[in-house]
């Protein structure tokens, strides 16, 4: 049995001070027996604050991006080795506003995935389709290319330090939540498709997070559905309440 794994995204929102309150919230909302891994995502500029809240919690401690180069002249990027002297464990890559938004290929993302992995760090991965292409009929097909561009050639050891979120990009943000079925649906083709590229225990111990318009109220019936490990919420997560609401739903 996979345990659930629930990571807010806090995006482009948020003060120092705004965001530090929100991490001490959490702190004090979070029941000891959750039956979660918890995670906040900061923007890079609030992650010492929100460090200092979360540090000798159960709340772990995530980046929105990283850059994939170790130092140097790369103006406005930030390093893996930035991340770890922050104190964070994790970082995104490949979220749908970096890939349809700011424009990042597959191939940039894998090579931010590489660089994470190497400085022992670990990675969520998201994934998803337009609505576009689910409407033509491509759901599987983008997911299978993303998926593959991300983890082909891992090892087993490096797989383990990789979540995949499924976020169907329609429905990020907008209130407009995949169908329970949807969603399994996806999740499992997400876990044959890496069964198919690694084994099945490597797929079986793989945490597939759900995105995209997650709340309080739908969180338990997507939470419930076997392939569905956890949750990546967005805009429900900058309210601890709700929050927490989801993180109950687990
Ligand atoms: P949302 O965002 O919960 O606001 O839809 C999810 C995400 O982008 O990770």
């Amino acid at each position: 049995m996979r345990k659930a794994y629930v990571a807010g995204n806090w995006k482009m929102n948020c003060t120092i001070q705004e965001a530090t309150d929100l991490a001490k919230e959490l702190v004090k909302g979070l029941a000891s027996d959750a039956n979660a891994d918890v995670a906040v995502i900061p923007s890079f500029l609030q992650i010492a604050a929100v460090k200092e809240v979360v540090k000798g919690t159960a709340v772990k401690l995530g980046a929105q991006d990283v850059y994939f180069e170790n130092n140097g002249a790369f103006t406005g990027e930030i390093s893996t080795a930035m991340l770890k002297d922050a104190g964070v464990e994790f970082a995104l890559v490949g979220h749908s506003e970096r890939r349809h938004v700011i424009g990042e290929t597959d191939a940039i993302i894998r090579k931010k995935l590489d660089a994470l992995l190497a400085a022992d760090l670990e990675v969520i991965l998201c994934v998803g389709e337009l609505l576009s292409e689910r409407e033509s009929g491509d759901t599987e097909k983008v997911l299978d290319t993303q998926v593959k561009a991300g983890i082909t050639g891992l090892s087993s050891a490096q797989l383990e330090k990789v979540t995949i979120a499924y976020e169907p990009v329609w429905a990020i943000g907008t209130g407009k939540v995949a169908s329970t079925e949807q969603a399994q649906s996806a999740h499992k083709y997400i876990r044959e498709l890496v069964a198919s590229m690694f084994t099945q225990e490597d797929a079986d111990k793989m945490r597939i997070q759900y995105g995209g318009s997650v709340k309080p109220d739908n969180a338990k019936d997507l939470l419930a559905q076997p392939d569905v490990d956890g949750a990546l919420v967005g805009g429900a997560a900058l309210k601890a309440d709700s929050f927490l609401g989801i993180i109950a739903g687990a």
